[in-house]
């Protein structure tokens, strides 16, 4: 067809990028591939359970709890990718979501590369979400990614913080106090949660230049000198590090369990 047979398009506003973005399918990358050193011994932390069901699963869930994602990409233990794969083929999901599970790496950043690296092409917006957040709410996933739809290369969610946060220097000898350099202006800092969300292409060339040991995804987009926005995070979506932490998630799930039951 010559352009000169095309309808005339006078009176149409021209698409954006940001309306082209809005239908895109949205892919979710869960790092699980972790020990759980700090939560003591036991099987590795993604795979405990919370109230019958594996961490996992509750992460899987809360990432297909959003209508947008229709891909979930879980980055398993190194030597447990058969036993993901079994456990997400018994819990069921949303029919509009399909899972890949990847064997992970030796850190948090080597575990996302991985993840990655197995993104079909066709999703331009990624999340990347802890798989030690089992119970972040929907409306904190759709928030991170209606932000990457507007434009936003790299999205977080973060709270204020409730503790004043000292910055301080190792203690010269083991068990000797350690000296405070300097306490940052409280009403400045936010604790940082996932899921955090990209722009696909600028989270790959973050994670292909940026070789320094990070503990999330979104600072190695500041570190290209790129934009990073927060949007606001969610109580519930701590991170389970900790024992006391099981017990804070189980009773999140039983409140759930009531308020649901009505
Ligand atoms: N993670 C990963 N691969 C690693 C290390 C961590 O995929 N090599 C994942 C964890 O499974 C977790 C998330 O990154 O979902 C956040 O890490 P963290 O809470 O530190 O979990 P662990 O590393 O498992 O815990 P710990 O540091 O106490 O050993
Ligand atoms: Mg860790």
């Amino acid at each position: 067809m010559s352009d000169d047979s095309r309808p005339s398009l006078t009176g149409t506003l021209p698409e954006t990028p940001d309306s082209a973005r809005a239908g895109t399918p949205i892919a979710a990358v869960i790092p699980a591939a972790g020990r759980g050193v700090r939560l003591g011994p036991g099987a590795p932390k993604a795979l405990r359970a919370l109230n019958g069901t594996p961490m996992l699963i509750h992460a899987v869930r809360a990432m297909a709890a959003s209508r947008a994602v229709s891909l979930v990409i879980v980055v398993a233990p190194p030597d447990g990718a058969a036993e993901v794969k079994s456990l997400l083929d018994a819990h069921a999901l949303p029919e509009r979501t399909d899972f890949l599970v990847v064997p992970g790496g030796e850190t948090r950043q080597e575990s996302v590369k991985l993840g990655l690296d197995a993104l079909p092409p066709e999703y331009e917006i990624v999340l990347v979400h802890d798989a030690a957040r089992p119970l972040v709410p929907v409306e904190t996933v759709d928030a991170v990614i209606e932000a990457v739809r507007e434009g936003a290369p790299a999205v977080v969610p973060a709270l204020p913080l409730a503790d004043t946060v000292k910055e301080v220097e190792p203690a010269a000898e083991a068990d000797h106090p350690e000296p405070v350099v300097a306490t940052p202006d409280r009403a400045r800092l936010r604790a940082v949660q996932t899921p955090q969300g990209f722009d696909r292409g600028t989270l790959i060339r973050a994670h292909e230049t940026v070789t320094d040991n990070v503990t999330d995804d979104a600072s190695m987009v500041e570190q290209l000198g790129l934009r990073v926005v927060v949007v606001p995070g969610h109580a519930e979506a701590f991170k389970v590090t900790r024992p006391l932490d099981l017990v804070l998630a189980e009773a999140v799930l039983a409140r759930r369990r009531l308020t649901d039951g009505f």
